[in-house]
């Protein structure tokens, strides 16, 4: 697997899973240009601050962004600790933005990689509603959508990863179709990053303790990362409109 003459997008670099995925990259002998609301601390060949929440800001970022880059690497999140509304906006709605407008740029056969979850997993039982969500037109449109289906802050999280794993499938059917740019989307389970305690928060001791007993560890963010490169990359030039799951087997513990 090679990424040399490759350019690639990844965000939220600062931390975790977008680190480790921006220094594999280049690894691989990409060219990262990362993104996110910190600072960052490994070296990258371009980096830029911006607050993944506000469009505004996205949009100044779409401007100063190569005009053909090969894949975007949608890694910035925010736990179901955080706001319902930074939860929308950090995990959906801004990642949605960016990559619509930045659509035009990714060249053929290129990708769009989205971290979901391992918690979006049940997002046929509400499939008509995010489908709607991924038929509105644009970051204002779907939070006016929002305001009139509001989502719980308990289950926020699980809501926007579910609805993320419907935009992907959509996605992946008219973007390879009218621009040859493949769409899929990883499903982590726990990994050891600085946000795996907020996911003990969000689920609860019993939840958490039912996880461990089919599971051998969290991931290392690391091996999300591989996943992620792999997408990006030439060797996955068939594959899209997948959500694949990284997760050491957890989901597959469910049949
Ligand atoms: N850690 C886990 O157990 C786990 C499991 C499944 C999925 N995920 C997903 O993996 C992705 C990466 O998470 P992580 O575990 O590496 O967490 P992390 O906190 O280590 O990294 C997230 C990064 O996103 C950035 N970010 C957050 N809000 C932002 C904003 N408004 N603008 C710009 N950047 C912003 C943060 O600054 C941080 O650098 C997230 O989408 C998360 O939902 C994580």
């Amino acid at each position: 697997m090679k990424l040399h003459g490759k350019t690639l997008v990844i965000t939220g670099v600062s931390s975790g899973i977008g680190a480790e995925t921006a220094r594999l990259a280049r690894y691989y002998g990409a060219r990262v240009i990362g993104v996110d609301r910190h600072p960052v601390n490994l070296t990258l060949d371009a980096f830029h601050q911006v607050d993944l929440a506000d469009p505004a800001s996205i949009d100044a970022l779409a401007v100063r962004l190569p005009a053909r880059i090969d894949a975007l690497a949608n890694v910035a999140g925010v736990p179901g600790t955080a706001s319902v509304d930074a939860v929308a906006r950090v995990n959906y709605l801004g990642l949605r933005h960016l990559s619509e407008a930045l659509l035009p740029r990714i060249a053929p056969g290129g990708g769009v990689i989205n971290v979901a979850s391992i918690l979006g997993a049940d997002w046929p039982q509400r499939l008509d509603l995010h489908r709607e969500l991924a038929d509105t037109a644009g970051f204002d449109s779907g939070v006016q959508w929002l305001e009139v289906h509001p989502v719980p802050q308990a289950t926020c999280y699980q809501y926007f990863k579910e609805a993320l794993i419907v935009w992907t499938a959509k996605r992946s059917k008219d973007w390879f179709a009218q621009h040859s740019v493949r769409v899929n989307s990883v499903a982590p389970g726990p990994v050891f990053t600085p946000i795996l305690g907020d996911f003990v928060t969000m689920l609860g001791p019993e939840r958490v303790e039912a996880d461990a007993a089919k599971m051998k560890r969290p991931a290392y963010a690391d091996e999300v990362a591989e996943a992620i490169v792999f997408l990006a990359s030439d060797s996955a030039r068939w594959i899209n409109g997948v959500n694949l799951p990284v997760d050491g087997g957890l989901a597959a513990t469910a049949i």
